[in-house]
């Protein structure tokens, strides 16, 4: 199922654009005058609303998400008031990681056992090299797969940002377009972090975990940033691997739930907002959808490198876009 927009009111009030003026005219000049007044009255109006804001902690502990912290210090970008967003109900749009547009409806339908067989050697590779990975993990994370996601996580968020990086380097370089794939895998990325931004509300990191997500990513980053330069079709492969394991792990944690192993907890609020789900989900309806979103990373991943495999450039090949 393709995103369909949010039905969202979204009211814009608009603000003076403060900047600096060049002009001497008297006018002008007032006009800077009175611009400056206004921008000293939402200096004071934020230096009032940050005593206000002050002086009622304790009571409003816990209010919106972690995201809008320090809200209140910000009235304005550079002089201009920021959008009043809100939802279907009239009720605040509470998140500032992400806005009522960026939210969808996960694919709960799609095929999650679709599987690349691998039959060329670097196929091969790529296959056996993710599943000499799972032994590790296994053993490090045991049954424990609130934790065992939350870390995945951290490292599932990193090939779509160094492949959009990647492809958007070589678009300014040659002079050309990307046929939508710097968009494509740049959402993955953000798609992926959204599912560790929910996961932190389930399992808390401890300060070796934080140390071990340090280490990986110094790791993972350069290897697959330099497994990108030499062969896209292998790190595109990869990770179409990556995700194949991802749909397996989630599909774990489900069993884990059902088997009562793991409480089914109410879903973080983040987590409902996002994927749109009801207001009484669980965590079992979050880990549906996302695994519904690793099987889409799955079929991106697979099919960029079919298209590499053809002997093609990604930008021959429409890339899909718009799912989260
Ligand atoms: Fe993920
Ligand atoms: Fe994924």
């Amino acid at each position: 199922m393709m995103m369909s927009r949010y039905g969202t009111k979204v009211m814009v009030t608009a603000g003076p654009r403060l900047s600096s003026s060049r002009a001497v005219s008297p006018n002008c000049l007032l006009k800077s005058r009175v611009l400056a007044r206004d921008f000293s009255k939402m200096t004071f109006e934020k230096k009032k609303k940050t005593e206000d804001n002050q002086s009622e902690k304790g009571s409003s502990g816990g209010k919106g998400d972690q995201g809008n912290k320090g809200e209140q210090l910000v009235v304005s970008y550079w002089g201009v008031k920021p959008m009043k967003i809100t939802k279907d109900d009239g009720t605040e749009w509470k998140w500032s990681c992400f806005r009522p547009w960026e939210t969808y409806k996960a694919d709960l339908t799609i095929d999650l056992k679709k599987h690349h067989v691998p039959s060329t050697l670097p196929d091969k590779l790529a296959y056996w090299t993710v599943k000499s990975l799972r032994w590790p993990t296994d053993l490090f994370f045991q049954r424990r797969y609130g934790c065992r996601a939350m870390m995945l996580e951290t490292v599932a968020a990193v090939p779509g940002m160094v492949g959009g990086m990647l492809v958007h380097c070589k678009s300014l370089r040659r002079f050309e377009q990307s046929g939508g794939w710097i968009k494509a895998l740049l959402e993955e990325a953000e798609n992926e972090r959204m599912h560790l931004m929910t996961f932190m509300e389930v399992a808390k990191p401890n300060w070796y975990e934080r140390a071990l997500v340090i280490a990986v990513q110094g790791v993972f980053f350069n290897a697959y940033f330099l497994g990108y330069i030499i062969s896209p079709k292998f790190a595109h492969r990869m990770v179409g691997y990556l995700e194949e394991e991802a749909i397996h792990s989630y599909t774990e944690f489900l069993k884990e739930l059902d088997n009562g192993n793991i409480e089914n907890v109410p879903a973080p609020a983040i987590a409902i907002d996002y994927w749109r789900l009801p207001a009484d989900a669980t965590l079992r309806d979050v880990v549906m959808v996302v695994r519904a979103d690793e099987a889409h990373h799955r079929d991106v991943n697979h099919y960029a490198s079919d298209i590499h495999y053809q002997g093609r450039e990604l930008k021959e090949a429409p890339a899909p876009i718009g799912y989260h």
